[in-house]
Formats: C-alpha cells, structure tokens, sequence
C-alpha cells in the first residue's frame, strides 16, 4: 500500500496510484494520481522543467529551471515564487507571512494515525497503513506533518495538516488547509452540489476554466448552500466511463475548496476549514491539526468514484452498533401533526403504523414545555403535561409494548428566549454583549465553545435519553449562526471551529456509552449532510422535502457522495406541502426506498387500497432492505431528458432493483429503454414488474371508456370506486442472460393517446415502475435459447 524508493513515495490502493517525491530542494513534487501503476518511475511521468518560463520568480539561482510555480506540488508555502492559492496562511514567529515547508523525515505506519479533537475514519491496522512526512519551514521552528491514509480496499486515499510550534514566539494560522493537490494539465469539469432549504444537493457542473473556483460554507454548518463534497473529473466522463477524482471532508462546520486553473493548465486543489473569520495562535509547543479529507479515483466514470465513497463511509465512517446493520422502518409524525397532538393522538397513530408494516415510532418536535410553536420551548426537555399527562416513559413503554422500537426529537445545540434555559442561564447564549443579536427561526445558538454549556448539554441529553425507553434520536439542528462570540475563548478567530469540536465532543460524551440509539441527524434537512455527522449518526435526514421528483434531485446528488444506508428519504402525502404536486403512492415509495425509508404522512386518512399498498411496499423494502442499503448503486443516464434510472445490485449480483422515473409525459413518446448494469453478464436473470397500483380518479372522465356503464367523475360513486378500488398498471417479465440485459430493455410502449390494453404501461406524469432482478440460473453460453419476453 505504500513504498518508498529513493526520493519517491508510491501510495496504491486496490485500482489507484498515488506517486510524488522529494524534489532536491525539499519540496514534495506530485507526479501521479490515477489508475494503478504497477511500478512507477518519475521519468516519464514527471512534468518537464527545460526552459524558463517568463515572468516567473526562480527559488534558487542553483537551478534556473526550478520555479514553484510551475511544479505540480503536495505543498506549497507563500513568498518563494508560488503565486497559486497556497494552501497555508500563517503569520510567523518572525512576523512575516513568508513560508517555506521542506522535508525532514518520513515513517510509514500500519492502520491510521489518531487525531485528538475531530472524528475520522476508522480501520484495522490490517485494512490501511498511512504515512506520515514531517516537513520544516527553512527558517522558523515551526513543523508540519503532512498524513496520507491509504484504504486498499475502497480506493480511498485520506491526507490531513497538523502544524506543530516549537519556536518561542507564537504563529497565528489564518488559514491551514487538509490537503493540497496539483492535478496535471487537462480538460476538467468540476461537479458541485448546491441547493437551499427544500431544494438540496442538486448538482452544478461545468467546465473549469482558468481561475479560481472555490466551494464553500460560511454558515457555521457544512450547509446545504454547497455541500464540501466535490468530483473533477475529464471532460468525456459519465456516470459509466471516464476519469474522476472525488473530493470529501471529515467536516461538518465552515468549509473551503478552491480549484484554481492557470494559465499553465495545472488544477489545484485545496481543501479545508474556511478561513473566512478563522484565526488561531499557535503559541510555543502548541499543535493545530485540520479535518481529514478524503479523495477516490476511478476510472469507471461517476458511478465509480460514488461506488467508492460508498463503500468506505459504509466500512470506514461509519461506526457504533448500526454500522452495516439493516436499519428500521420508520414514521415520523412531523408532517401528520407538527406539534399539535396528545398522547391517544400519538397512541392511536402508532397503532395504525404498526399495522402497516413499520418498526420505529418517531415523536418529532412538539412533545415538550411550551412548545406549541417554534417560539418557545427549546432548551427545556420536559415532556408537556397537556399532550403527555403521564411523561414521556409511559408513552415510550405503551409503544414499545405495541411491538415498536420508540425514539425522540431534539434540537439541543438551540435555546428560544421563552425557555427556562434561557430564563435562568441567557449567557449559555451565542450573543455578543451590547449588540441586538439577530433571529434564525426565533431562537438562539448555544455556545459550544464553552465547556460549562457542553457539560448541561451532555448532562441533560444523557438524562433526557435515560428516562425512557428511547432507542433512536433525531437531532436536529434550524438554524445558520450569526452574532458569533464564544465567552470563553482566546481569540474569536476560533469560534467556528471550537464550536464544531465542541459539537463533536458533546455527541461523543452522549452516544459512546449508549451505541444501541440510532441517532439521525438533520439540519432543517439536509443543512448538515457531511462525513464529519456520519461518524455520529449512521443516517442524516435529507431534505424537508419529501415529494418524490425533487427527490430525485435531491437523493440523486446525495446518491453522488454518500451511500443509500445514510439518506433518511421518507413517503408523505400528495398533494405534497411544499411543492402542491399530486403524485401516485407508488412514485413516493419508489423514490423513498433508494435510502433509508420511512412514512411521514396520517395514517388515519389513508384509503383502504393506500393502506394495502402501503403494506405491500414495506413488505417489500423489508424483503430487499440490505440491497436498498448496502446494494451497489448506480445512476443510469437515458435518452430522455424526462427519465431517469436508479440501481442496486446486491453484492454476490444475485438480486437487483431497477427504479425507473418519469417526470413530466409527453404526447407520442418514443420507446423507453431501461439501462442496466452491475449484474453477472453470465448468469440468468428473471426480470418483473413490481405491480403498481393506479388511482381510478387519475383517469377521470375516461374511465366511461373501460366501464359498463357510465358514471359522473366528479360524483359521489366515483369518489366511492376510488375509495376501494383501483387498477393494476402492466406488469412486464423477462428472463435472459445479464449480458443481454445490461444492453438495456426495451420496455413495453407507453400509453400515446390511441390504444390501450392490459400491455400498455401508464407512465403519465411523475409515473414510475421498480424492476426486480432475480437470478434464477448459471447458464452456459452455448445453451442458445434466448431470454423470452412475456408481456404481462
Ligand atoms: C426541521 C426538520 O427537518 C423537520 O423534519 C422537523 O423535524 C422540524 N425541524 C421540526 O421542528
């Protein structure tokens, strides 16, 4: 996993390499990342120092070809002719902000290196080896350790900063990114992930052209804004072919990348903590150490760098009792009630839940003191006596006796100034003395840089989670941070990052002694969704927005970063709340069962044939949920910009689900073809339909067309029908070899407008099918009977 020979370092995993050396200056020179090498040598690979380029400033006049800032480099410091983003800012002990890192020394470790105050990935010493390269700065006595963690088995390569200050006199780090990398000259596009609330990760792409692209968070939270995860990849790519890089961090406050292009076609990469208000004294001995980031290759296109981060946050983020553990079924009560309930209410609820299928009771926000709207309440755990007269413990056990695993919101990093909290504790508040602090969602931050708020929050959540039979939790997290002051700091340039150690401390002191809750974090959605929460809580809700075509915006950019086992994705009602689209039943579960599925909608006001679908469609995911989880995913490009394919394919390929989603429909399609991949060419595979059901209301006045006799579609009978019956949409089989059936099926025609029968798929708006891959089969390829094609 990791050699050295010579000058030159080789770091390689299962399918990449990663090569850089020392230069005769001390600096590290990049010379290679991409597909694995079997045994690298600088000479063609390292890029061309032979003539002088004009205008440039040279390092030593020893070497009148050796300018910094043509050299692809690991690092780079500022005032010795790099005029590209350096990845460190510092004022040194001398007062200057001239930095020059050269090597010192390198040692080679099995297993990764711990860090002290932020979470980072885990792995047996037998599973990844890192290597550590002390460097000095030519002048001062300041060092920096440069740490790369090599992960064989998920092509993941981890690299983090620590700066350490033996001098006398202090430097105050203004700026100390993870990693830097110089990427050689080529046609890049770079693919971000932006959004708001509602409307999260949905992907940017564009090419990246000369100067400085920069990805970033200055909320407090990695933020839904844009999130740190990023790819470069070559221009050519997609989701099955071509060269990406994909770009992470173990971070989840105020983040920074910068891409920066120049006019020498070399792409830089910096990637860290923000430096906006961010300053830190390093005084003597003192060490600083950056988040770990994260970064895959592959050569098989999007699909092959997401399959890696897949595939390491699922073994190496994530950790605790529910790591690679199939997760519940769940439902939530936000969307049915908000905070408007009592306890027969919720009793009756979870009744009606259970009986469709679902495993885990969730009482979102509402349920303590005076919080009967988002005025007050927060800070003050104690279950309201109007909507639970007999506590939280009672009504935990009335669920668990139901055959339910029961679990709680809360939003403990928050306070509302009607709260006993604030009442008796306002300088636990993030508020600057003097000054009018502004509002988010009409409550105020808690000081997590201020050990004395960690300890009541630890004390409290922990006594909170004690006192009933709690087996998951919900924390939440509304609003971005203003008004940024920590009492009990040394400087304010510490605020951000103090603030999301202390975050990571408080879960750490909550959690590590009660590792059976399953925790899901949230941020009014997805305003948290980094690896630096996956390391607390296995799964993150995504987004508020639950109808299901944004979804697939929404899961589809998460899908990109993050593996199906960590997005919360849950089926509400239609017409949806924010987005008043009607959409069928089916659709809301097809798109939910892509992640961690859950129900958020009153189980009170389901029809009859809802309620049957509803338990078939838990049935269902509980009968494939590892594949929903854990399968191998994969986004699938079609020929129509209306349609778009997720899917999973178990890991022994024996089983696969293909989702198949339609926007919005358009008169006289052409044929639809449904990609597939993943699954063993050589094997035989039976393909079917999941039956859908279909609404008769959604026919109207057409349904005159099919029955006997001739009904009003506004009236009451038809109300009636609705109510009890419904139609089946077509349901296609197939049997073949997967070879035949990764060159796509033709799938049966869509409804155009002139002719239907039991044949014709009614696709509509917002339609969707899920497609099942059995393999029924090794079959030989000499064995010439083709795959059948039964139109059901
Ligand atoms: C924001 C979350 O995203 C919602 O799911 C819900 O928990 C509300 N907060 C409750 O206030």
């Amino acid at each position: 996993m990791i050699t050295h020979d010579g000058d030159a370092f080789h770091l390689f995993t299962n399918h990449t390499s990663y090569y850089f050396r020392i230069t005769k200056f001390g600096h590290l020179e990049q010379l290679y990342y991409g597909k694995r090498l079997a045994a690298p040598s600088p000479e063609s690979l390292e890029l061309k120092r032979t003539a002088q380029v004009g205008s440039a400033v040279m390092y030593d006049e020893a070497d009148p070809y050796y300018c910094l800032d043509i050299l692809p480099l690991e690092w780079s410091g500022i005032g010795k002719g790099d005029f590209r983003q350096s990845p460190a800012e510092i004022k040194m002990p001398d007062g200057t902000f001239v930095s020059d890192f050269v090597f010192v020394s390198h040692e080679i470790l099995s297993g990764t290196s711990e860090m002290s105050s932020l979470p980072a990935a885990t792995g047996e010493k037998s599973e990844c080896m890192t290597l550590h390269i002390q460097m000095k700065d030519r002048m001062a006595d300041l060092f920096l350790h440069l740490y790369y963690t090599v992960f064989s088995d998920t092509d993941v390569i981890t690299r983090r900063t620590v700066l350490e200050n033996k001098d006398e006199k202090p430097a105050v780090i203004r700026k100390l990114m993870s990693f830097m990398l110089d990427l050689f000259p080529a046609e890049y596009t770079i693919t971000t992930f932006h959004g708001a609330w509602i409307k999260e990760m949905h992907r940017q792409c564009a090419p990246v052209g000369n100067g400085l692209y920069v990805v970033q968070s200055t909320t407090g939270t990695s933020s839904n804004r844009q999130n740190p995860g990023f790819f470069l990849a070559e221009k050519s790519a997609s989701e099955e072919y071509g060269k990406v890089y994909g770009f992470n961090l173990v971070y989840s406050g105020n983040h920074y990348s910068g891409i920066e292009r120049t006019h020498q076609g070399l792409v830089r990469v910096v990637s860290g903590i923000n430096p906006h208000c961010f300053e830190w004294t390093l005084e003597k001995d003192g060490k600083f150490e950056t988040p770990e980031a994260i970064m895959t290759f592959s050569d098989s296109g999007f699909n092959g760098a997401s399959g890696n981060f897949h595939d390491f946050i699922n073994r190496h983020i994530v950790r605790g009792d529910w790591k690679n553990m199939e997760r519940p079924v769940l439902f939530n009560t936000w969307e049915s009630c908000f905070m408007n309930f009592r306890r027969g209410t919720l009793l009756r609820m979870a009744r009606r839940a259970k009986d469709l299928g679902v495993e885990l009771f969730v009482l979102d926000d509402g349920w303590f003191a005076g919080r009967n709207s988002d005025h007050a309440g927060l800070g003050d755990y104690t279950p309201d006596k109007k909507k639970l007269p007999h506590g939280l413990g009672d009504l935990a056990k009335r669920i668990v006796k139901m055959g339910l695993r029961f679990g709680i919101w809360i939003e403990p990093e928050m306070v509302n100034y009607d709260s006993d909290l604030f009442r008796s504790h306002p300088e636990y508040a993030v508020r600057i003395t003097g000054r009018k602090e502004s509002l988010g969602r009409n409550q105020l931050v808690l000081d997590l840089t201020n050990p004395t708020v960690r300890d009541y929050i630890a004390g409290s959540v922990s006594d909170l989670l004690d006192s009933a039979e709690i087996s998951y939790v919900k924390w939440d997290m509304n609003r971005h941070m203003t008004d940024m002051f920590g009492s009990e700091l040394h400087g304010q340039g510490e605020f951000y990052h103090r603030y999301v150690i202390g975050l990571y401390d408080v879960m750490t002191r909550i959690f590590r002694g009660r590792p059976h809750v399953l925790l899901e974090t949230c941020s009014s959605g997805g305003n948290r969704f980094d690896l630096g929460m996956l390391c607390f809580s296995p799964q993150i809700w995504a987004s508020d927005n639950t109808d299901p075509i944004e979804r697939l915006s929404i899961q589809g950019g998460l899908s990109y970063l993050y593996p199906l086992s960590s997005i919360g994705a849950h089926v509400s009602s239609s017409p949806h709340q924010q987005t008043i689209r009607d959409t069928p039943l089916s659709t809301r579960f097809n798109v939910a069962c892509f992640g961690v599925l859950g129900y958020e909608l009153d189980p009170k006001y389901l029809t009859r044939t809802e309620k049957k679908d509803i338990r078939q469609q838990i049935k269902f995911y509980k009968e494939h949920r590892r594949l929903f989880q854990y399968g191998d995913f994969s986004r699938h490009e079609t020929s129509k910009g209306n349609k778009l394919s997720w899917q999973v394919v178990s890991a022994d390929q024996n089983s696969s689900v293909s989702g198949f989603f339609a926007s919005q429909g358009h008169a006289s399609e052409a044929p639809d073809l449904l990609p597939v991949s993943g699954i063993a060419p050589e094997q035989t595979y039976r393909v079917s339909t999941l039956p859908r059901r279909l609404n008769v209301k959604m026919f109207g006045l057409l349904i005159n067309h099919i029955l006997p006799i001739k009904i009003n579609p506004n009236g009451f009978i038809f109300r009636l029908i609705d109510r009890f019956y419904s139609l089946t949409d077509c349901v296609e089989e197939y049997t073949a070899n997967g070879d035949q059936l990764m060159q796509g099926i033709r799938l049966n025609n869509p409804f155009i407008g002139t002719y239907y029968n039991s044949r014709t798929r009614l696709v509509g708006d917002y339609g969707s099918y899920l497609y099942l891959f059995s393999r029924i089969s090794s079959r030989n390829p000499s064995d010439s009977k083709q795959g059948g094609h039964h139109e059901g």
